[in-house]
């Protein structure tokens, strides 16, 4: 599993982690996921999902990088304070790698959620900071707002269909050492060989480009997310077949030809 920095912290995260939003495939798929090195587990305290990431983990917690989200609807000071214990509490772990605020709220000033979110790194619950669903100009508010620490990731929707942060955020989060943690990276399993209901010339493109490297379209598609240089992917999977897959998403490069034909075959 080949590694990026995230931001500028010195952390190197997998390319490929796994995302568990409506995952039920109980601890196997996440340890094999860790054991293949796709080490960053991403959850949220909406997902349900913070118990079985916290048994899935159990002996195996220094080799995880976890991520866990505050709710948009819980970022008044107070709530985002209890929303992280309940977090460390369902998750069973004493520190959170990187809490993120899992969308923005504009009925709360951002100045108020940042300001638990520092709080909570003072307090050693937590070690960096994320945020996600977050566009350049709402990033930027929040940056504005940091007084201690970074941001150093935005999770948001990013795949060969979905590409409008390609504009403006990927380059702004690249100017300002922001890591890019891109979700849903195989459109909810469309971009895989599960038969695809649309968009007939990208899928041409996806399973030629396939072919020719000898790889599975779920493959191709991640690893052109990885791509764009400060894009890393937590491609959800139940099914551990499919872990096995994904993380073969990493550690080769599609050629800056193929990129391109799948850019505009998807464009
Ligand atoms: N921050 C946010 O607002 C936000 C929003 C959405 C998602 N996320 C995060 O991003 C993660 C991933 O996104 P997602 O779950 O929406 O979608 P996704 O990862 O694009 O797709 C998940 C679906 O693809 C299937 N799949 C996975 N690998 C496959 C493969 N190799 N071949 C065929 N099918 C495959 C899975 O099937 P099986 O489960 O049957 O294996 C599942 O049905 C989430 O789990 C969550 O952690 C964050």
């Amino acid at each position: 599993m080949e590694v990026r920095e995230m931001g500028d912290t010195g952390v190197l995260l997998p390319e490929v982690g796994i995302g568990t939003w409506k995952f039920s495939g109980g601890v196997e798929p996440i340890q094999r996921a860790i054991s293949l090195g796709a080490t960053h587990v991403d959850t949220a305290e909406m997902y349900g999902t913070e118990d079985v990431v916290g048994q899935a983990l159990k002996g195996r917690r220094d080799q995880v990088f976890l991520a866990t989200k505050v709710s948009g609807s819980h970022l008044r000071y107070d709530e985002v304070m209890s929303a992280a214990d309940g977090s460390l509490a369902r998750l069973g772990v004493d520190h959170i790698d990187m809490y993120i605020v899992h969308w923005p709220n504009s009925r709360v000033p951002i100045a108020e959620t940042m300001s638990a979110m520092e709080d909570l790194v003072e307090q050693g619950k937590v070690r960096y900071i994320g945020v996600s669903n977050f566009s350049v100009r709402e990033l930027k508010e929040a940056q504005g707002a940091m007084t201690k620490h970074r941001i150093v990731s935005n999770q948001v929707l990013y795949n060969l269909r979905e590409r409008r942060i390609e504009r403006d955020l990927i380059p702004y989060c690249k100017e300002t050492g922001v890591t890019v943690v891109a979700y849903t990276p195989l459109d909810s399993g469309a971009l895989s060989d599960k038969p695809l209901i649309r968009g007939r010339q990208g899928v041409r493109a996806l399973e030629s480009v396939a072919g020719e490297v000898g790889k599975t379209k779920a493959q191709v598609a991640l690893n052109w997310c990885l791509s764009r240089e400060n894009v890393i992917t937590i491609p959800k999977a139940n099914r551990v077949e499919h872990v096995e897959e994904n993380c073969g998403a990493s550690g080769w490069m599609l050629s800056s030809e193929q990129v391109r034909i799948l850019d505009e075959a998807f464009g």
